[in-house]
C-alpha cells in the first residue's frame, strides 16, 4: 500500500511540478467543482479523507472542499449523527450537526451543486479510521479528533505513504509528539500542524519586527488564554448509557476504559487529562507557537519550567487545571509566562519597545513600528496566507509547510511541560536537545502514558 502511494506522490510531483514551482500563476481550473474537481486532471487532483468532523474537523474538511484542486473522498468519525451539542455551534445539515453522515451529506452536496449534472456520489463515509489509511487512492488525511488520537492517527497515515494535516495541539504527551516528528521525517511525510498563525500576515510581521531587532533584544513574552469555557458536571455525576449513534470504545481508542457520560467526550474532551491538556495545550499552544516563531526557537524549547500558582480540580469529570499559571526561560535568556485570563492577549518586551496583541488588533511602542518596512537584507519568515492552501501546495512541491511536524512538537511540547511543572507544582530543569528533565524522575515518567488494550503508536 505504501509503495502504491509513494508512486502516485511522485506522479503528482513530476506532473504538477512546473505549475507548482510558479505559485503566483492562476489555477487554470474552472470554478465548477467535481465539474471543477473533474475538469483538473486526476494526476494533479488531491484526494483526501477527514479523519473526525466534529466541529473543528468540518471546518476544515469545508476549508480543503473549497480548493479547486482537492477531491474529498472519504470521511470518518465514530459518531454516526449528532446534534447534542448544539448549543455550542450554529445549526448545520439536516438537524444533524456533526459526524460522518452529516460530512459525507456536506461533501455531497457541496460536488452536486457545483457540478453540471446537479447530483453526486462518491464520499465514502466510515467508524474506523484504518479504512481510510487502508485506501491507496487516498494522497492525505486531514486528523481533527480529540487530541489523544493524534499521534496514532498521524504515525499509521505517514507510515502509509499518506501526507498530514493534523490539528494542534499535536499530542496528548511529549513522547508522542517525538514519535510523530521522528516518522515524518523517515518517511519524508508533507505536514501541517493545525497552528493557523503560522499563515497569518499580522503574525509574521510581528515576528519579523522582532527577530530584525525593531524591539531591541527580546526579554519576555507573556500570554494570556482562556478559562474553561464549560462547567464540570457535579461531583457525583453518574454514567449515562452510551447513545446509539457512538461507537464508545473507539472514541476512548488508546485512552483509559471510563464509563460514559456526555461531558467527557464532544468538545469537552479537552477538560479530561486522560485525551487533552486542557486550555493550556488547547489555547496555549497557539500562542506559544507564535512566541516561539517571534524567539527563533520554533525547533528548540525553553531550558526551565515553572509552576506559578495553577489551580487543578480535587475531584469530579474536568481533570485539567481550572487556572493556568506557568513561567519557563529559554537558553538565551527570554522569559515566557502563561496566565489564565480572559481575552487571550499576548505580549512581547524588549529593551527598546513592546509589542502587544489581541485577537486581530495589536499595539505597540514604538508606534512607529506598525509602518515598517523589513528590508530585502533582513530576516524574513516563511510566508503563507492560507494555511490549507500552502499544505495542498507543499503536498504537490514536496516542500515545507509553514508549520512542519517539529514545530508544532515543539509548540506543543512547552504547554505539556507547562502541564507537569504545574501537576508537580515546581521548577523543573528540561535538556531540549534529550527531550527529558535532567532534575526529576516523576516528570520524565509524565511524558509518555500507557495506551489501552492492543492500540501502540
Ligand atoms: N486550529 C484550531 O483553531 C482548532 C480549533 C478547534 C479545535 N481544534 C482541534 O481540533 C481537534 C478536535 O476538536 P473539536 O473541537 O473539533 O472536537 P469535537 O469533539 O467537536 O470533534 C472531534 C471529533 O472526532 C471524533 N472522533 C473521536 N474519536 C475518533 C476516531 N477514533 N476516529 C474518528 N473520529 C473520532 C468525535 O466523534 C468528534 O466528532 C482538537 O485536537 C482541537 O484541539 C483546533
Amino acid at each position: 500500500m505504501r509503495n502504491r502511494t509513494m508512486k502516485r506522490r511522485t506522479f503528482l510531483k513530476q506532473t504538477t511540478g512546473a505549475a507548482v514551482g510558479a505559485l503566483s500563476l492562476p489555477l487554470f481550473i474552472p470554478s465548477s467543482a467535481l465539474g471543477r474537481a473533474g475538469s483538473v486532471p486526476p494526476s494533479e487532483r488531491i484526494t483526501m479523507g477527514s479523519i473526525g468532523v466534529g466541529g473543528m474537523g468540518t471546518n476544515n474538511m469545508r476549508a480543503f472542499l473549497a480548493q479547486p484542486d482537492v477531491q474529498v473522498v472519504a470521511v470518518c468519525d465514530v459518531v454516526e449523527a449528532n446534534d447534542a451539542y448544539g448549543h455550542w455551534y450554529k445549526k448545520g445539515w439536516n438537524g444533524a450537526w456533526f459526524g460522518r453522515e452529516p460530512a459525507r451529506k456536506i461533501v455531497e452536496n457541496d460536488y452536486a451543486q457545483k457540478g453540471r449534472s446537479g447530483q453526486y456520489k462518491g464520499c465514502d463515509a466510515y467508524v474506523d479510521f484504518r479504512e481510510i489509511i487502508a485506501r491507496d487512492d487516498i494522497d492525505a488525511v486531514c486528523i481533527t479528533t480529540p487530541d489523544h488520537w493524534h499521534a496514532i492517527a498521524a504515525i499509521m497515515a505517514t507510515t502509509a505513504g499518506k501526507d498530514v494535516y493534523c490539528e494542534k495541539p499535536l499530542s496528548l504527551t511529549i513522547g508522542e509528539g517525538r514519535a510523530m516528528a521522528d516518522a515524518v521525517k523517515r518517511y519524508n511525510t508533507v505536514f501541517q500542524t493545525g497552528t493557523q498563525r503560522r499563515s497569518s500576515e499580522q503574525f509574521r510581521f510581528i515576528c519579523e519586527l522582532v527577530r530584525n531587532g525593531r524591539i531591541g533584544k527580546l526579554r519576555r513574552a507573556t500570554c494570556t488564554i482562556g478559562p474553561n469555557n464549560k462547567e464540570a458536571p457535579p461531583s457525583d455525576w453518574k454514567p449515562m448509557p452510551v447513545p446509539e449513534w457512538l461507537d464508545y470504545d473507539m472514541w476512548l481508542g488508546p485512552a483509559p476504559w471510563a464509563p460514559y457520560h456526555k461531558d467527557r467526550c464532544l468538545y469537552t474532551f479537552r477538560f479530561g487529562l486522560d485525551y487533552s491538556g486542557g486550555q493550556t495545550t488547547n489555547l496555549g499552544t497557539h500562542a506559544i507557537d507564535v512566541i516561539q516563531w517571534a524567539n527563533g526557537t520554533s525547533e528548540t524549547g525553553p531550558v526551565e519550567i515553572e509552576d506559578l500558582g495553577s489551580e487543578w480540580p480535587s475531584d469530579g469529570l474536568f481533570t485539567t487545571a481550572t487556572k493556568v499559571h506557568f513561567g519557563a526561560r529559554y537558553a538565551n535568556g527570554v522569559e515566557l509566562t502563561c496566565e489564565t485570563a480572559k481575552g487571550g492577549t499576548w505580549r512581547l518586551d524588549g529593551t527598546d519597545g513592546w509589542i502587544e496583541a489581541h485577537g486581530n488588533e495589536w499595539t505597540c511602542s514604538p508606534e512607529s513600528l506598525k509602518t515598517t518596512v523589513i528590508g530585502a537584507d533582513e530576516i524574513h519568515l516563511y510566508k503563507s496566507n492560507d494555511h490549507h492552501r500552502n499544505f495542498i501546495d507543499c503536498i504537490k512541491s514536496r516542500e515545507r509547510t509553514a508549520a512542519p511536524v517539529e514545530i508544532g512538537h515543539r509548540s506543543t511540547s512547552i504547554c505539556h511541560l507547562g502541564n507537569i511543572a504545574m501537576r508537580l507544582h515546581r521548577k523543573l530543569h528540561w535538556d531540549p536537545v534529550a527531550e527529558r528533565f535532567t532534575d526529576s524522575r516523576e516528570a520524565n515518567q509524565l511524558l509518555s502514558k500507557p495506551m489501552r488494550g492492543s492500540w501502540r503508536l
